[in-house]
């Protein structure tokens, strides 16, 4: 009997403290309508400064995972974290994590994926691997982002900042021998033409990007660039990530459908057969475009950005727990989950629940 991987338990987490696009209007100048309109979203949540972390967040999600799976932490045999807003420059939030749950095993691996809104689709696609060779039993996949930490409140900042917020989810996956169970296929792809488009350069080895100066806000004779921040940075504000929205807009609107239908093709399957497809929550104009060209109906899609704003790493997760808890996906189900976002990277993965 072929071994694939299953998802055995499932958990996320959302800081309590809810912030409306009417909040932000006190900072910047935007509007609850503006919002609404271009991306979905009503609210996001902000994590509390000095009580939280990205990684204190991924452990909560990390612990009704464990929980879920029924299993201890001391069974976790391997960690993958993956966001873009770790604790640390470094190390990885992998290691963070392991020490924040209390695991003292140091056979456990920990990984960190810096694929940002793909991480969590990369992460299960890599997991996939570990389970199926039967190097690991029980691996810790965790999507968590802390944006609120990084973000411009100023006007300049609002078509950025408006989108993103904090938060967390978790897997535990295992191998499993059951027919119509776990992973059938993962897609991963990449193309850095557009690297600089969805970034955040500073610190970095670049030591001062020298391509279209202007347009990312250097000072045209500075190199502010250097692997940690310097007061050049800092002088001049290269201290937030910058997005060319409207490119990448149009890139996920013909990434997502390309592959999903990837997935589906390669396993044989077609659109009517998918009883869910969680969308990476970018913005529901994007998930509403993707599900009216592959002609799926409003219960085979699932999308909660109007409550938590886009999570990036997270933003999978977050919804597969919630849909799960909803009793919207059970035991058997075709699930698609699909990404797209900076790098430029995407992928998809197909699953029996
Ligand atoms: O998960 C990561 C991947 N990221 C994404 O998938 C993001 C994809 N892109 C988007 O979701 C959209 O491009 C945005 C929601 C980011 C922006 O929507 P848009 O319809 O592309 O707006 P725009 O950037 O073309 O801006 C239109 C106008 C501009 O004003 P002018 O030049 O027309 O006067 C902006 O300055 O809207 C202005 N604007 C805002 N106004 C109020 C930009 N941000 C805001 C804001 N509030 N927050």
């Amino acid at each position: 009997m072929a071994i694939s991987t299953k998802i055995a338990g499932i958990g996320h987490y959302v800081p309590e403290h809810e912030v409306t696009n009417n909040d932000l209007t006190k900072y910047m100048d935007t509007s609850d309508e503006w919002i609404r309109e271009r991306t979905g979203i009503q609210s996001r949540r902000y994590a509390k400064k000095h009580e939280n972390t990205t990684t204190t967040l991924g452990a909560e999600a990390a612990k009704i995972a464990i929980e879920r799976a029924g299993i201890k932490k001391e069974d976790v045999d391997f960690i993958i974290f993956a966001t873009l807003s770790p604790d640390y420059y470094f190390p990885g939030c992998g290691v963070l994590l392991q020490r924040e749950l209390g695991i003292t095993n140091t056979e456990v691996g920990a990984l960190d994926i810096r694929n940002q809104c793909s991480g969590f689709i990369y992460g299960l696609s890599v997991a996939d691997q570990f389970i199926k060779t039967g190097m690991y039993k029980n691996i810790l996949l965790v999507g968590a982002e802390m944006h609120s930490m990084g973000l411009d409140f100023s006007t300049e900042g609002r078509g950025v900042t408006v989108i993103f917020g904090d938060g967390a989810g978790a897997v535990i996956l295992q191998p499993t021998e059951k027919e119509n169970q776990g992973i059938l296929t993962t897609h991963l792809h990449s193309d850095g033409t557009h690297a600089e488009e969805l970034a955040f350069i500073n610190p970095g080895s670049h030591g001062g990007y020298h391509g279209d100066r202007e347009k990312y806000g250097f000072p045209s004779e500075d190199k502010p660039g250097g692997i940690y921040m310097t007061q050049t940075m800092l002088d001049n504000d290269l201290i937030y990530p910058n997005m060319n929205g409207q490119l990448v807009f149009k890139n996920a609107v013909k990434k997502f459908p390309e592959v999903i239908m990837e997935a589906l093709n390669k396993t044989g399957y077609s659109t009517t057969d998918l009883a869910m497809l969680i969308p990476h929550q970018a913005n529901l104009r994007i998930a509403g475009f993707v599900q009216k060209l592959l002609k799926l109906r409003d219960d085979q899609v699932y999308n909660n950005i109007h409550k938590y704003g886009n999570t990036t790493a997270a933003s999978i997760p977050i919804a597969l727990s919630e849909a799960w808890e909803k009793k919207l996906i059970k035991e058997g189900d075709l699930v698609c989950l699909a990404a797209f976002g900076s790098g430029f990277t995407w992928g998809s993965a197909l699953l029996h629940w």
